[in-house]
C-alpha cells in the first residue's frame, strides 16, 4: 500500500536568478539566467513525497492570480490532491525572489501573501484525510497558529507529525511539543534554542520535551544528525555535484516523511532522506529538482 502523507504549508512562485557571485549591499551584479518556477517549502515537500511514491494531500492557500496557475499545473502533473487549498481573493500568491551563486548556494526572500491566511476551515475540511494519513508534515511559511492547529489535529487523530521549523523562527514550547519529529537545519536550531554557543547535540536535546520525541538536524552536505533520548548519531550524506541547493531541505523532509510512513527504521529513513536531498541539489529549481523514487533507491543502494 502507498504511504499516505498530508502536507500543510506554503506555495510560492520562485523567481530565481543565477549569478557567479551574490551582490554585496548596494552593489549590482550581472545574472547568467532567470527562471520562474514552482516553490514554497510546503508544496516542494508535497511534490517530493509524491515523486517518492506517496499518496499526497496538500493544505494551503494561494491567491486569485496568475502565479496560482503554476501551483495547480504542478499539483495536477504530480498527482498531489489540492482539494483543500483555499483561494484568497484579497492576498496574492506567495512569491520568493531567490539568488543562486556559482557554488549553488542560495539567498531567499519569502513574501508569504495568501500563505499567511490559511484558515481553520481548510484544515477541518481535510480532517478525514488527515485521520487516514501515516504522517502529517508542516513548516513555518504559513500563519503559525495554523501550524499549531494542524499539528494538534493530527495528534488528536493519532497521526505522526513532522515539523520542519523553516524558515527560522522562535516557537512556543507548546508548538514544538506537538511534533514527533523536529527537523531544523543548524540556523533554525540556533534560533529555536536561542543560544549560539552550544553544540548541535546539546541544542537539539534542549528542544525535546517528550521521551518519544526525535530531533533530526540537517547539516547540508554533511548529512543529518539524529538526537533522541539516549541517542545521538550522525548519518552522512552522498557526494554529488552541486548546481542549486534550493529545496534540498524540502526533498529531505518529503523523503523522511515517506520513509517513516513506509516503516523504515530511523537510520535507514535518514539515508533515504539524505539521498533525496543530495539528488535535488544536482538540478536547478525547487520543486522541479526533487528526485523520483527509482533514482533515490539507486543512490541508497550504491
Ligand atoms: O526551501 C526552498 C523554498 O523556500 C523555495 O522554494 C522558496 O519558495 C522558499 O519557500
Amino acid at each position: 500500500m502507498r504511504a499516505k502523507i498530508v502536507v500543510v504549508g506554503s506555495f510560492n512562485a520562485d523567481l530565481t536568478s543565477y549569478m557567479q557571485r551574490m551582490p554585496r549591499p548596494g552593489e549590482t551584479v550581472h545574472g547568467d539566467a532567470f527562471i520562474t518556477g514552482a516553490g514554497g517549502k510546503g508544496s516542494n515537500q508535497a511534490v517530493a513525497a509524491a515523486r517518492l511514491g506517496a499518496e499526497v494531500a496538500f493544505i494551503g492557500r494561494v491567491g486569485a492570480d496568475v502565479f496560482a496557475n503554476l501551483a495547480y499545473e504542478l499539483w495536477d502533473a504530480e498527482g498531489v490532491n489540492h482539494q483543500f487549498v483555499g483561494r484568497d481573493s484579497e492576498h496574492a500568491t506567495g512569491v520568493a525572489p531567490i539568488l543562486v551563486d556559482s557554488s549553488g548556494e542560495n539567498m531567499i526572500v519569502v513574501v508569504l501573501g495568501a500563505n499567511n491566511h490559511v484558515q481553520k476551515s481548510e484544515i477541518d475540511a481535510a480532517r478525514e484525510v488527515i485521520a487516514a494519513a501515516d504522517v502529517l508534515v508542516a513548516q513555518l511559511e504559513i500563519n503559525y497558529d495554523m501550524v499549531a492547529y494542524a499539528l494538534e489535529t493530527a495528534k488528536e487523530l493519532g497521526v505522526r507529525t513532522i515539523l520542519n521549523p523553516a524558515p527560522a523562527a522562535a516557537l512556543p514550547p507548546e508548538t514544538l511539543a506537538l511534533a514527533d519529529y523536529l527537523t531544523p537545519n543548524e540556523i533554525e536550531l540556533e534560533t529555536l534554542a536561542g543560544d549560539t554557543s552550544t553544540d548541535v547535540e546539546t541544542a537539539a536535546r534542549g528542544l525535546l520535551t517528550r521521551p518519544d520525541q526525535i530531533a533530526v538536524v540537517t547539516l547540508g552536505a554533511q548529512g543529518a544528525q539524529i538526537v533522541a533520548p539516549g541517542l545521538s548519531k550522525a548519518v552522512p550524506s552522498y557526494e554529488v555535484d552541486v548546481v542549486d541547493t534550493t529545496g534540498a531541505g524540502d526533498a529531505f523532509n518529503g523523503g523522511l516523511a515517506v520513509a517513516l510512513a513506509e516503516g523504515m527504521a530511523l537510520e535507514e529513513a535518514l539515508r533515504f532522506a539524505n539521498a533525496a536531498a543530495a539528488l535535488s541539489v544536482t538540478k536547478p529549481g525547487a520543486a522541479p529538482s526533487t528526485p523520483y523514487r527509482a533514482d533515490v533507491d539507486a543512490l541508497c543502494a550504491r
